[in-house]
């Protein structure tokens, strides 16, 4: 019992640190994520345990499967946050989206104005984790063009980058962060996904991370995920995370 108390206290004391998930699907009913309000509250009691004080939130957007607008996300999110104050609960909570990248991406960029994270104008993605789009690096040049700083949400987890690893360079040269999942490193994802995210730290190319937690079963694989050497070294890194 009692190295069980223990462990969970070193847990929430990495995620102080880190301050802030930026990456995470917890608005009740409107993607993968959460289903309900009572889902949504024992995430956010999950995460805030863990130590994290502030969340800002990212549901999906996707022409096929989520047709989420600003509407829907901010409408949930008061939702959240009038659940949150009535228990109490000591945290932070704000709404952003994790776009993926279709061509309902490519109109919404183009007419209106698209959901970010902080103060900073900053835009995360995703892409299709079968093939890389022909146009991504169009379409990155146009997030900068109309002024977001686009955040790549984890780019470990495309596998046909796997060993081109100046790939994943010279999108940092042009401006992209990069956001690890952390339970990538504990290979909650696959072997593959693993090796990416550990060479990145490696090459000291991580500017965020993220818990991308949609259900329980990601925050118990972050108690697990935290022990990893990688993650370890990830928390000496200057990680946006804290400035968010
Ligand atoms: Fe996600």
């Amino acid at each position: 019992m009692f190295s069980f108390f223990k462990r969970k206290e070193n847990t929430a004391a990495n995620f102080l640190e880190v301050k802030t998930d930026m990456h995470s699907h917890l608005i009740p009913g409107i993607d993968d994520g959460a289903k309900t309000i009572e889902d949504s509250l024992a995430l956010i009691k999950e995460l805030h345990a863990l130590g994290y004080t502030k969340l800002i939130t990212t549901p999906h957007i996707m022409s096929d499967f989520y047709r989420n607008t600003p509407e829907t996300i901010l409408a949930g999110l008061e939702e959240v946050r009038n659940a949150i104050k009535a228990e109490n609960i000591p945290v932070t909570i704000e709404a952003a989206a994790e776009y993926y990248l279709d061509d309902g991406f490519i109109h919404k960029l183009e007419e209106e104005k698209l959901l970010t994270i902080g103060n900073n104008n900053h835009l995360l993605f995703e892409i299709s984790y079968v093939n890389a789009p022909d146009n991504l690096l169009q379409v990155i040049f146009r997030m900068q063009v109309l002024g977001y700083k686009p955040i790549m949400a984890h780019p470990e987890r495309y596998p046909f980058w796997g060993n081109n690893f100046d790939f994943y360079g010279s999108l940092r040269e042009q401006g992209v962060l990069l956001q690890i999942n952390v339970n990538s490193l504990g290979g909650y994802y696959g072997p593959d996904a693993k090796r990416i995210a550990e060479k990145l730290i490696e090459k000291e190319w991580v500017d965020l991370i993220g818990t991308d937690t949609h259900a329980t079963k990601h925050i118990q694989a972050l108690h697990k995920t935290v022990r990893e050497k990688s993650f370890k070294k990830l928390l000496e890194f200057n990680l946006l995370n804290k400035h968010l």
